[in-house]
This record gives C-alpha cells, structure tokens and sequence, in this order.
C-alpha cells in the first residue's frame, strides 16, 4: 500500500480535530483511499496544551518548517487563522511542492489569486472545503455536483454566531446587546465579534462561493454588507406580525445582460426577512444553510453544521482524503478558480451596489406628531420608492414611535439616497435601519 505523508500546521480547534480524525480513524481512511495516510507532523506555537489527544512521541513541533523542510511530507494542512503569517506559510508550503488543505476563508478571500496563481505554477493542489459552511460539503456541491448548471442565484445563512444570536433574540424577544453577551458566555461568539456580526466572514464566504459560482473575480471588500447590530427586537415582533423571521444572508443574483451586455452579478449581505415557512426560515441556532438555483437543478438546499471542531474537520479530512485519491488535482486544475473568468471570458460582471435590485424592510423612527407619516413616505415617493406596506404602532416612548414600511422592488441606491435624506430630517430621531425582504 502506498505511504502518504501528512503534516498539520495549527493544532486549535479545528486542527485538535483533524488529528484525531487522521489518528484514530487511521484504518477507515486508508480502506476509503487505498493508502496508508499518515499524520506525521503537526507544528503549533504552544506545544504544552491538553487537547485530549495522545500524540506518539516527537510529533508536535513548535516550528512549522519541520513539516516545510520535510521532502517526504506531500500534503499539509493548514489550520492556522488570519492573513499575516498564514499567507507566507501557505505561499512557503506551495514554493516546496507541498499539496494544501485549508479552512482558512479569510486568506483564500483576501490572497486567493496569489495563492491559487503560486499553486498552479507549482502544479500542486489547494482544497478549502471547510472554508465555507464548515461541514456542509457546499464547495463540492457547487464545484462538482452542479457543474452542468449555469447557476442563478444563492442565499445563504454562511456564520452561525449571527444565525445563533438572531435566533435567541426572536425566540426570546430579547435585545441584540444582551444576546451576544450570552453568546459569547457560551462561546459561540468571539469575544472581539467584529469580523461575524458586521457581516465581514459572510462577505468572505459568498466572494469565495461566487468565484466558483459566477466565475467572477472580486474583492469581498466590494459585496455591500450590513451587520446584525442594527437588528432590534422590535423588529423582530413586526418581522412576525408580517409572517417573517430575519436572517443575515449572504445573496448572489444574477441579472441576465441585455443585447450582447454581460450578465450582472447582484452581491449583498444584509439582515434579510425571510418567509416564515421557507427552508431558509426554519435554520436556527448555529446552523447554516445554503440555497442554490440552477438552470437545470432548480432549487436544491444543503444545511449543516457551519463551525466546530468534528464537522469542520469531517470536511477537512475529506480535502486529504480526495488530495490523496487525485480527485483534488482533478477539480482544482478544471476549477481554475481565481483565473476562470480571464481565461474562459465568462461573461458575469459585478452590479454597482446601487444598481443591487430588492424589497426592503425599513424601521425609521419618527416623532410622535400628526403628518409625520407624509413627510416620511413623500422621501420615498420622491425617490421612486413604491410602498407595499406601512405600519405605525401606538408607543408611548419619548424617544419616537417605530414607523416600518416594508418597499415594493426598488434598488439599493434609491433606498440608501432616501435614507440620507431622512437623516437629515428634524422628526426622524435616529438613524433608519434597512432590511432586505427575499421570498
Ligand atoms: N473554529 C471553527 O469552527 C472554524 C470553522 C470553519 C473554518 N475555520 C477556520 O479554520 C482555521 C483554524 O481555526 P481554529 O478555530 O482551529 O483556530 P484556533 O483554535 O485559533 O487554532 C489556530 C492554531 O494555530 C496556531 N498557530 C498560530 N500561528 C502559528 C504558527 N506560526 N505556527 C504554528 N501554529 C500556529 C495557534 O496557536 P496559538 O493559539 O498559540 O496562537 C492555534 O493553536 C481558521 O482559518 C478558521 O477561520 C474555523
């Protein structure tokens, strides 16, 4: 049986439980490859920690260059977080010839181009299942499965810390500034949460998804987001009365061209009411769900466990698995992500997040006076925005009364010119609060 050699930079979380994988399900993997898959060498910074796992003698290492001087060592897992030492790391294993496994969603959305460009020059693979929707296998679905679709849309709930807070405040009733402290006691949020309730690791994962998609090459800094702190309780008490529950979702839209134009590529990620009732809907606590249309498929849904250390590291262990079998090589060369669009000329360009078309949900906070209602929807009127809906509760708060309007199809550029204006406005109290309506 033929030996592969297997070194894992980054012995957290989701490391800790790749290696048990590789370790203590030794035999399953080498039945499933056909080879004897051996973890050889795994380097972290803190080589003293408990992790409950006994590891045989002389294999952790503090020095990632034990595993990157290895010439026996072919595949490497790269389990270490962030884009500052992890790209010279991953740039250094590729530059030796060594195959790549990563989870590492912010260096491939940040760096992709250079990485994917550095591995195609070596002739050696990189495979990031877990990057996206942890244990969901979303990448093989869209890389592989629904290769023969052209595909026209995906919204997706891509970070469970926003999905597991959302969740609390609607089956709570509670606020948004108590609800992540709770989610940070029971560590489902970081405490430094910034990059997941702005809305920044889900603008990573949908520019990693549309680049496999869509084809498209973008920077995940261009998708127009909108974080979860804006997101109140009493949103969620009109979400319900209108039949809604709020997710953040992740969405991609393409918009057919016209006369020859290429197709435009709608991206956002924005707290979003979704139709109670829907699939996407019923997605609770940390869970994540990504929903594709094809033009031949239609709908198909996949739903999982986004995060944590076994389901991210089933999908890890799957990336060596299919490294060691070649089935990796094979969809990385047919793939060409980060280089598709230049070479093949597929025609999706990126919509300006103006042009981004929708329903909106909006909570403009207005003094309690006669004839507040007109000067507010006379904004909207004048900037093309057709009302579906208006509802004005009673409240006896001195700090304003919540005025929801819920918008027929407009654009993102009208309803953010509207908000502008009512900014400036002497009966709207705070700032308007904008939500997308999908289904
Ligand atoms: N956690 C999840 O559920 C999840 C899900 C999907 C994807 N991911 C991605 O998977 C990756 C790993 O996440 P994680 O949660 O396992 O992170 P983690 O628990 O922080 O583990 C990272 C490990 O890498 C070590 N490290 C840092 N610099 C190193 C270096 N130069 N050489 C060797 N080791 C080094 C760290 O050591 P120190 O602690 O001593 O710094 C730490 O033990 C990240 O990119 C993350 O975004 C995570």
């Amino acid at each position: 049986m033929k030996t592969i050699k297997v070194g894992l930079v980054g012995f957290g979380t989701i490391g800790t439980g790749v290696a048990k994988l590789l370790l203590l399900q030794k035999e399953r993997i080498s039945k499933r490859t056909g080879c004897d898959v051996q973890l050889v060498r795994i380097a972290d910074l803190d080589t003293t920690r408990d992790r409950g796992l006994k590891l045989p003698e002389g294999m952790l290492t503090a020095d990632y260059h034990d595993i990157l001087n290895d010439p026996e060592i072919s595949i490497v897992v790269q389990l270490i977080g962030g884009t500052g030492v992890e790209r010279t790391v991953m740039l250094e294993m590729i530059n030796a010839g060594k195959n790549i496994v990563t989870a590492n969603k912010a260096l491939l959305a940040t760096y992709g181009e250079e990485i994917f460009t550095a591995a195609r020059a070596k002739g050696v693979s990189v495979a990031f299942e877990a990057a996206v929707g942890g244990g969901i296998p979303i990448i093989a679905a869209m890389g592989e499965s629904l290769a023969a679709n052209e595909i026209e849309s995906i919204h997706a709930i891509l970070n469970g810390t926003c999905n597991f807070i959302l969740s609390n405040m609607e089956e709570n009733g509670s606020d948004y500034a108590p609800t992540l402290k709770e989610a940070q006691r029971l560590g489902f949020a970081e405490a430094n949460p910034a990059m997941d309730v702005e809305g920044s690791d889900t603008a990573q994962k949908l520019s990693i998804l549309s680049h496999i998609a869509f084809g498209i090459h973008l920077d995940w800094k261009d998708i127009p987001k909108v974080g979860i702190e804006t997101v109140s309780g009493i949103d969620f008490r009109y979400a319900k009365l209108l039949g809604y529950s709020i997710k953040l979702l992740a969405i991609a839209n393409r918009v057919r061209g016209v006369a020859g134009s290429p197709d435009k590529l709608e991206l956002s990620v924005c707290p979003t009411l979704v139709k109670k009732g829907s699939p996407i809907a019923a997605v609770s606590g940390a869970y994540n769900a990504v929903s594709v249309i094809g033009d031949a498929v239609e709908t198909s849904f996949y739903y999982g466990k986004g995060a944590g250390e076994m389901p991210t590291a089933s999908a890890v262990v799957a990336d060596v698995m299919d490294t060691v079998v070649g089935r990796t090589k094979i969809t990385f060369e047919t793939l060409n992500l980060w280089n598709r669009e230049k070479e093949s000329g597929e025609n999706v360009v990126l919509a300006k997040a103006s042009e981004v078309k929708g329903r909106y949900y909006l909570r403009v906070v207005v003094e309690d006076r006669a004839g507040v209602i007109s000067e507010v929807t006379a904004v909207l009127a004048n900037a093309g925005i057709s009302i579906s809906s208006c509802v004005q509760d009673e409240c006896d708060e001195a700090s304003g009364v919540p005025l929801i309007i819920m918008t027929h199809e407009t654009t993102e550029g009208a309803v953010l010119g509207a908000i502008e204006e009512m900014k400036q406005m002497a009966c709207v109290k705070s700032e308007p609060v904008r939500m997308r309506i999908y289904g």
